[in-house]
Formats: structure tokens, C-alpha cells, sequence
């Protein structure tokens, strides 16, 4: 659609239950976000826990040095396991003490141990994608979402990594409107038609501009 003939969403799309679990299926749990800079974790132990569009995920440094990402919820009763930023050793529950190694390995699980067939190696914490690409983390709740999204994310954050390609495309970014290439664009409108089809009706104006 040329930008001139281009409107802005209706103010529906902004209350909608509907549209806004549309967004999250299509678009939210399918591609990568920016959650932070790596340095921020430098150290084994270091950790974060955030909020996300999926729920809250514990960022962390492992012992070998790796970043990882997990679900922030025990897996014997859901409870958040860790709030805010700091240095751990391990990861306790603290409600009924099962804890977990900095790789999200279960392994000590008080009183489990009278339940039979019980292993703790079927418990281990929910990992979560991540990718880091340069000094940004990113996280996705796709399995099979390309990695090299991530990247390619990257590569419109870095600084003076926005281009323009044209006129509209410059007018669309000096007043503050992303910017779909044609590839994002094709790629939504697939995701649209997939998830579309779940749902009782889309607002007849996405459907239009999409
Ligand atoms: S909820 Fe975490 S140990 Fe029970």
C-alpha cells in the first residue's frame, strides 16, 4: 500500500481483547525481543528476572559462562523462583526448597524422594530461546523461529544501523512509524492468515491494510 493512502489503526485495535490476543499469537510469542546487554550479566551467578510478553524469565550466567534463559516458575507448584537482579549459586524455591542448578537442572527435591518413579532429571527448569549477537540478548518463545532474526533485529538497533531505503520509507521514520520491509510484510500477512482463521473476526481495517 503506497504511504500516502496509508491510515493509522483504528482506536479498537488499542482495547480489543480480541486483536490484542491476535497480536500476541502472530506476532509477540513468535519473534525475538531485545531484553538486555550481556555485560549487564558478567559474572557465573550473575542473574535477572524480568517480565515478558510469555510470562516472567530468569536471564542468567552459567558456570560455564553461558547465558541462558528460563521460565521464572518452579516446576513443582508454579511459584516465581527469583525477583529482581543479583548473584546466585544456585536457584531455590522458596516455598518447598526444590532447587536447580544454574543450568535449570533439578537437583535436590526435598520429600520427593517417597514418590516413586519420581527423577529429577524430568524436572529441570523451562528453557527459553535465546540469542545474543554482539552485546544484545534476545529472547523468543518460538521453537522455530530463525535464529538469524535475531541478527537481523540487531542490526536495526545498533546505532546508525536504520536505513533508509527511500522517501516514504525516511517520511515513515521521521514521524515515528516502524518501518515493514517487503519480506516483513509477506511474513505477516502469512502469520495473519494462519492465525486469522482461529479467531471469530479481525477488525476489517487490519484486514484491509494487511
Ligand atoms: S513450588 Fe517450588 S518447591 Fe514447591
Amino acid at each position: 500500500m503506497p504511504f500516502d493512502h496509508a491510515t493509522a489503526l483504528p482506536a479498537a485495535c488499542y482495547t480489543s481483547t480480541e486483536f490484542f490476543a491476535a497480536e500476541m499469537v502472530a506476532i509477540h510469542r513468535r519473534n525475538w525481543f531485545f531484553v538486555g546487554l550481556a555485560s549487564e550479566l558478567a559474572s557465573p551467578g550473575a542473574y535477572r528476572a524480568i517480565e515478558t510478553v510469555g510470562g516472567p524469565v530468569i536471564l542468567l550466567r552459567d558456570n560455564d559462562g553461558g547465558l541462558r534463559a528460563f521460565a521464572n516458575c518452579c516446576r513443582h507448584r508454579g511459584s516465581i523462583l527469583l525477583e529482581g537482579s543479583g548473584r546466585i549459586r544456585s536457584i531455590a524455591c522458596p516455598y518447598h526448597a526444590w532447587t536447580y542448578r544454574l543450568d535449570g537442572a533439578l537437583i535436590a527435591a526435598p520429600d520427593m524422594e517417597r514418590t516413586p518413579d519420581f527423577d529429577l532429571t524430568e524436572h529441570g527448569l523451562a528453557r527459553v530461546r535465546l540469542e545474543t549477537w554482539q552485546d544484545l540478548v534476545f529472547l523468543n518463545f518460538d521453537e522455530a523461529a530463525p535464529r538469524q532474526d535475531a541478527h537481523h533485529l540487531a542490526d536495526h538497533l545498533r546505532p546508525g544501523g536504520y536505513r533508509h531505503k527511500g522517501r516514504d520509507e525516511a517520511r515513515m521514520h521521521d514521524i515515528k512509524f516502524p518501518i515493514c520491509e517487503r519480506e516483513e510484510l509477506e511474513r505477516i500477512r502469512r502469520l495473519k492468515a494462519e492465525v486469522g482463521g482461529k479467531l471469530a473476526a479481525w477488525p476489517q481495517h487490519f484486514q484491509c491494510a494487511l
